[in-house]
């Protein structure tokens, strides 16, 4: 590719699909660096696609030779297989080492809300050392970090509309009264990528308008897919027992304890402004349709490498 383009990991998934549709929409040329260039709808993507490895560093300098801003999203949602989070950590290192190699101009970072060194929750934590990765990289940088994110193509609410759609009761844990404050993808994308444009290096969290409760949330998710199941409240550990039952009827790891940890602490809330504008229950009547039909497996989208999910 002619230089000047911008580099996008996993624009087939998520988040980099997002900010991927958005730069093209800004008539800026993507490369995408993914192990899913099958993945279905990938073909309405129009970007160059090499592969997300972390093995052949001069491969990976290669890829990203020529452009001006990596946008990075790459992380592992937990501990699975001979993968752990210091894994992704020195993948991360890898990543963004090539990228100062190959004279990236920026780097922006796709992080979490509230990560820290000394979180017990090895997801927060883990994020926490990456931000470090990318602030030392002697690249320009900026570190946008999503509380929890929701649109097209997503896991989490998805697996709740489907857990709604099918079931008589719905586990919440503890009281449900802890605060969520969730952001649509399509302001996830337009915060990265005015971040992309300023001089100044910055951290910032991307966030919605919109704080509620999380039993306040799944409500709002069963009104939007018109189910009324019973809410039973339980301990967080029996509720990941039956998150793992779900989970092994659909092969899949549903949800985990650091992530259950870091919704009832409140760690997908924001302490600043909020930069996004798209409000949850407009996306909950639009996509209501859609919402929760199918399953969505996090093991089939990243695990198992001849699954198209
Ligand atoms: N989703 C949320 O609600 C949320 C909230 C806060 C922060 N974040 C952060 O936002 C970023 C993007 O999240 P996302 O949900 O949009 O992720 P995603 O699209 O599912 O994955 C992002 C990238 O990581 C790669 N990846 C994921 N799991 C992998 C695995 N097990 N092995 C190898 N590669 C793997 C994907 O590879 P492929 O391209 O091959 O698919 C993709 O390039 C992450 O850093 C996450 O921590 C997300």
């Amino acid at each position: 590719m002619e230089p000047g383009f911008d580099v996008v990991t996993g624009a087939f998934s998520f988040t980099g699909r997002a900010i991927a549709q958005r730069l093209i929409s800004e008539e800026r040329r993507v490369r995408t660096l993914t192990n899913h260039p099958q993945r279905p709808g990938s073909e309405e993507i129009k970007v160059d696609v090499a592969p997300l490895q972390f093995a052949d560093r001069a491969a990976l300098v290669d890829s990203l030779r020529g452009a001006d801003t990596l946008y990075n999203t790459y992380w592992v949602r937990f501990r699975h297989g001979k993968l752990s989070f210091g894994d992704a950590i020195a993948n991360t290192r890898i990543l963004v080492g090539a990228a100062a190699e190959a004279g990236v101009r920026k780097i922006v970072h796709i992080s979490v809300s509230n990560p820290s060194i000394d979180s017990h929750l090895d997801y927060y934590a883990g994020k926490a050392r990456t931000e470090e990765i990318v602030r030392t990289s002697g690249l320009r940088w900026a570190i946008v970090r999503p509380t929890l994110v929701f649109g097209a193509g997503d896991i989490l609410l998805n697996n709740i509309a489907w857990l709604l759609r099918r079931m008589p009761i719905f586990v919440v844990p503890g009281l449900g009264t802890y605060r969520v404050q969730p952001v649509a993808i399509e302001d996830v994308a337009e915060i990265a990528t005015w971040a992309a444009q300023q001089s100044d290096d910055m951290t910032i969290d991307a966030a919605g308008p919109d704080t509620v409760t999380y039993s306040e949330l799944v409500e709002g998710i069963a009104i939007a897919v018109g189910r009324r199941p019973r809410f039973v409240y339980m301990p967080p550990g029996l509720t990941l027992l039956a998150g793992n039952i779900v989970g092994a009827y659909v092969h899949d790891v549903m949800l985990t304890r650091q992530e259950l940890e870091g919704l009832m602490e409140e760690l997908l809330v924001s302490n600043e402004k909020p930069r996004g504008t798209r409000r949850i229950d407009n996306w909950l009547l639009t996509s209501a349709d859609t919402l929760g039909r199918t399953y969505a497996s996090e093991l089939d989208r990243h695990w198992r490498p001849t699954a198209k999910a």
